[in-house]
């Protein structure tokens, strides 16, 4: 009984972590609409739920995740660490090339210098960080339902990495512009 209820915390949360992704994608379709500061303010608004919602769902995903693996499958088990390190991967993505240049969009907001044209929220490193983190989250949703082996196992997580990159290649041909540490796009 006690691991079908850890079970479903474990759905549960992992879910919360989709429901998170669900808020950054729906900002980041405003940020890209964005055409002046007050509508650039009202996108970067939405990230503000982004970290809780995203914070509980991974710490009860990898806690309950933590607690099935040491009970019932073993540490040793391949589409369990293949997971894992797809769980790190999606932190630092998200904690690096997400977090960082949304704080420095909010900062420069608060102070004014955020300027346009060349609105930075067109940023493709936003949008990459995005889509291969979407396509990470899949990939280990795929290992958990399947359970293949190390071969298996590391393609599925190779082909999602390579699915979210692919997939934002368009973005890096000239439609956007990186935020720079003064939170400005690059003038085109
Ligand atoms: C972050 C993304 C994750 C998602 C979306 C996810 C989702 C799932 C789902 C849907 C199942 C049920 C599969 C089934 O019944 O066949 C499951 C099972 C499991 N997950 Fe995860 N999981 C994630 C991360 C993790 C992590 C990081 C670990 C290990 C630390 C983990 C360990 C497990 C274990 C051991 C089971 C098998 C439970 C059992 O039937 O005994 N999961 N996961």
């Amino acid at each position: 009984m006690l691991r079908s209820l850890v079970l479903f915390v474990h759905i549960a949360s992992s879910m919360g972590l989709f429901a998170a992704l669900g808020i950054e994608g729906a900002s980041l379709l405003q940020l890209r609409r964005a055409s002046e500061p007050a509508r650039l303010e009202a996108a970067l608004s939405g990230y503000r739920w982004v970290r809780p919602v995203g914070g509980a769902g991974m710490m009860g995903t990898i806690l309950s995740g933590a607690y099935l693996a040491s009970t019932a499958w073993g540490w040793r088990t391949a589409w369990i660490d293949v997971a894992l390190g797809g769980v790190v991967l999606l932190a630092v993505m998200g904690g690096t090339m997400t977090g960082l240049r949304i704080a420095r969009l909010q900062k420069g907001v608060r102070d004014g210098t955020v300027g346009l044209p060349g609105l930075p929220a067109r940023d493709p490193v936003l949008w990459l960080s995005f889509r291969t983190r979407v396509a990470i989250l899949i990939g280990i949703l795929f290992l958990m339902a399947t359970k293949p082996g190390w071969q298996g196992s590391f393609v599925a997580m190779a082909v999602a990495v390579a699915a979210g990159l692919l997939a934002s290649l368009a973005d890096f041909q000239g439609r956007g512009a990186p935020v720079t540490s003064e939170g400005k796009g690059a003038a085109r």
